[in-house]
């Protein structure tokens, strides 16, 4: 395997505030990189050092083999297709403007801009009128063609800011449809999300909490190291009162709501016969969702 960003003691300060402390990983070739975390956990500031566009205060990062380097921005620019969280596309210039004003600030030539282009359109099956002012587009297809925009230049590794935020599910669907499409032509995607069923999709994922990574893996191995134990979906029966709901909490060491239903790890030698006509009970594998939970807001594994 090969690694095309390599991320070492990566610390970024904001006046007194660190907003990254002593972030390390590496992201290999045509991996789907799931980088998540709550809102304020330090992935965008995470993406700008990467994307080139803000010098560390602490580590090194690498892309491609190209250091970060103030003065030498161009160089990682060259290799990274980056869409960023809220400015997607200028929504009072058509489809076509976008993308001549995208090859422009890549610096690609006209013959260049026409291949990329029609590749990129078959791609995402483009079936509107270049001419058709962004504006007009409906959400999701805005997004595929800023997802065109980041791509315009060719880049090796795309960086993509929550790019499905405020977009419909089946739009959302298409979307990681794409991200996948991208892999097998052999791009690598890193990308950020607060749906974790989107980030079941990834190859590996690392979450962030408060400017630090605190897990990394692949999503079986993070299931697995976070909950060594058999995890059960309880559904309360319509009887199921408050003082039922306290049992239950004294029978397990790990509850989440979720939904009508709960979460739940058993304490050891704990199981749930006291409680049988209140509760249906089954076992199940854990989501990332419940992992996130975990490690993120309860800060335990
Ligand atoms: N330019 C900046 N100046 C000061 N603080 C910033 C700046 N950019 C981000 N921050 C702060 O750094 C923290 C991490 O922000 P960010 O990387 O945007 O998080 P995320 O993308 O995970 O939501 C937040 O507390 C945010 O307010
Ligand atoms: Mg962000």
């Amino acid at each position: 395997m090969t690694c095309i960003v390599s991320v070492n003691g990566l610390g970024v300060k904001f006046g007194e505030f660190w907003a990254v402390r002593d972030v390390s990983f590496s992201v290999e070739v045509g991996q789907i990189f799931g980088f998540l975390g709550a809102n304020g956990a330090g992935k965008t500031t995470t993406i700008r050092v990467i994307c080139g566009l803000i010098t560390p205060t602490q580590g090194q990062v690498t892309v491609d083999g190209e250091h970060f380097e103030r003065g030498r921005e161009d160089a990682i620019k060259a290799k990274v297709g980056y869409m960023s969280q809220k400015f997607t596309l200028y929504n009072d210039l058509s489809i076509e403007e976008n993308l001549d004003f995208a090859a422009t600030i890549h610096g690609i030539s006209k013959a260049d801009l026409r291949r990329n282009k029609e590749e990129l359109f078959d791609l995402i099956k483009l079936n509107r009128a270049e001419s058709t002012l962004v504006a007009q587009l409906p959400s999701g297809i805005k997004q595929q063609v800023a997802l065109v925009a980041a791509l315009i230049h060719q880049p090796k590794l795309v960086v993509l800011d929550e790019p499905t935020a405020g977009v419909s599910p089946a739009s959302r669907a298409s979307f990681w449809e794409l991200i996948r499409k991208l892999t097998t032509m052999g791009k690598t995607v890193f990308v950020t999300t607060h749906y974790m069923d989107e980030a079941e999709n990834c190859d590996v994922v690392a979450l962030m909490r408060s400017g630090e990574l605190i897990a990394m893996g692949s999503v079986p191995q993070l299931k697995e190291n976070t909950f060594k134990e058999q995890m059960y979906n309880v559904t309360p029966s319509p009887l199921f009162s408050s003082k039922d709901l306290n049992e239950l909490k004294g029978l397990c060491k790990v509850i989440e709501p979720c939904g009508i239903h709960y979460h739940v790890l058993l304490n050891a030698g704990a199981d749930f016969h006291t409680m049988d006509r209140k509760i249906d009970v089954e076992k199940i594998q854990p989501s990332l969702e419940d992992v996130f939970i975990q490690l993120v807001e309860h800060g335990g594994g």
